[in-house]
């Protein structure tokens, strides 16, 4: 390639260079779940569109939360306004949330839940309005702000799906990947197909970077982890790789511990997003050697502020400073986080050069 087509084809975004393994001066930041209840503008939207899925399924409604946290913050990312349980709904499952508790699904017990799922085709009816909420962020966001895809890992879509809601211990879950394996793994098989579909769909309508979300990955030791947190993010990176290369992705295996280390070697993922159960002096030595890392600030510190979220941001800018970083929480942005502590944030990331 000459210079000139290399520089054509280098990313000008801070989130995109940072994928392509650049260390840059100051990490690009956003933050998970920054659309969301602890901004008074949100809530207003929220109102507006009657009630949460309602708002998933309004493309400008969704757009527009989506470009709240970016108008207030500038953050250097969007992530797209949607919800890891879409495509269980998309798959036909019944999906509703009870006010103050979350989510609710019908229940697949056995193989013949699986089977009366709608095939991976299908999908694409319920989930069109998705794909055009992410055409009108591709038009409307500012020319530096990354536009970030995203679906639930077929693990962590599955526990729900299985169990009807959240658990604590992921129990139903794992009572059928022990008991009725065949069953579960059509299960994890035809989720990982529908997350390829949809995904590649995200990237079809514009996202620029699509991210995994494994939040239960946690739960699954040795084996299993290897068989249901790590192959499927594999084999949905290298569908996407294959249809749509270039485009970068961000894996978040939630409390993997241990395995987060060789996670993105082994997936072909561009980056690890960490949850602050590690330490970032840890994980610059032991996952940030692979290349991008992003995390990892508890988010409690959203509630509670002060000198100790400045303490912790500047810890983890300075240790993954020597490679590619993306500023993010461990988790996402709880509800009664103050917007202020936001910008405390932001302020102490961007002001951190020495
Ligand atoms: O990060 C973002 O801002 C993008 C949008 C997004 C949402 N959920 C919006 C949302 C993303 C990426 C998710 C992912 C998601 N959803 C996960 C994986 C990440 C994680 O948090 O572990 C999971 C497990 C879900 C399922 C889900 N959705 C639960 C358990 C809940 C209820 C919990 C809660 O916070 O109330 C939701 C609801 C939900 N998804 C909200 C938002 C902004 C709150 C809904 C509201 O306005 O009442």
């Amino acid at each position: 390639m000459s210079v000139a087509a290399q520089a054509a084809a280098a990313p000008s975004k801070t989130i995109l260079r940072a994928l392509a393994g650049e260390a840059l001066p100051t990490p690009p930041i956003w933050m998970m779940r920054q659309a969301g209840r602890y901004l008074p503008e949100y809530r207003a939207t929220r109102v507006q569109a009657g009630d949460f899925l309602s708002l998933c399924y309004n493309p400008e409604l969704a757009a527009e939360v989506t470009l709240q946290p970016i108008r207030r913050y500038g953050f250097d990312g969007a992530i797209l306004f949607a919800d890891i349980l879409l495509v269980p709904q998309a798959l036909g499952a019944d999906l509703w949330f009870v006010t103050g508790e979350g989510p609710r699904l019908s229940t697949i017990t056995d193989r013949s839940g699986v089977d009366a799922l709608k095939t991976v085709d299908a999908i694409h009816d319920t989930l069109s309005p998705i794909y055009e909420t992410v055409k009108i962020l591709s038009r409307e966001l500012p020319a530096e702000t990354t536009l970030i895809g995203f679906a639930g890992a077929p693990w962590t879509v599955a526990t729900y799906m299985i169990a009807g809601r959240g658990t604590p211990d992921q129990g139903p879950a794992h009572a059928m990947r022990e008991g009725e394996p065949e069953a579960f793994d059509a299960l994890i098989d035809r989720i990982t197909e529908a997350t390829i579909e949809y995904l590649s769909m995200q990237i079809e309508a514009g996202a620029e970077v699509v991210k995994i979300f494994d939040s239960w990955a946690g739960s699954l030791k040795g084996d299993a982890f290897r068989r249901y947190a790590l192959e499927p993010a594999k084999r949905i990176t290298a569908a996407l790789n294959d249809r749509h290369p270039g485009i970068p992705v961000i894996a978040f295996p939630r409390e993997a511990g241990e395995g987060y280390i060789g996670f993105a070697r082994a997936t072909g993922a561009d980056c690890v997003a960490l949850d602050n159960s590690v330490s970032p002096d840890w994980a610059a030595e032991h996952v940030q050697v692979d290349g991008c890392v992003q995390g990892n600030l508890a988010s409690k510190h959203m509630v509670t502020g002060g000198q100790a979220l400045i303490d912790e941001t500047r810890a983890i800018v300075r240790a993954f400073r020597k490679g590619p970083h993306i500023f993010n929480l461990g988790h996402g942005i709880p509800p009664d986080a103050d917007p202020e502590n936001v910008a405390l944030m932001i302020e102490t990331v961007r002001g951190c050069r020495d």
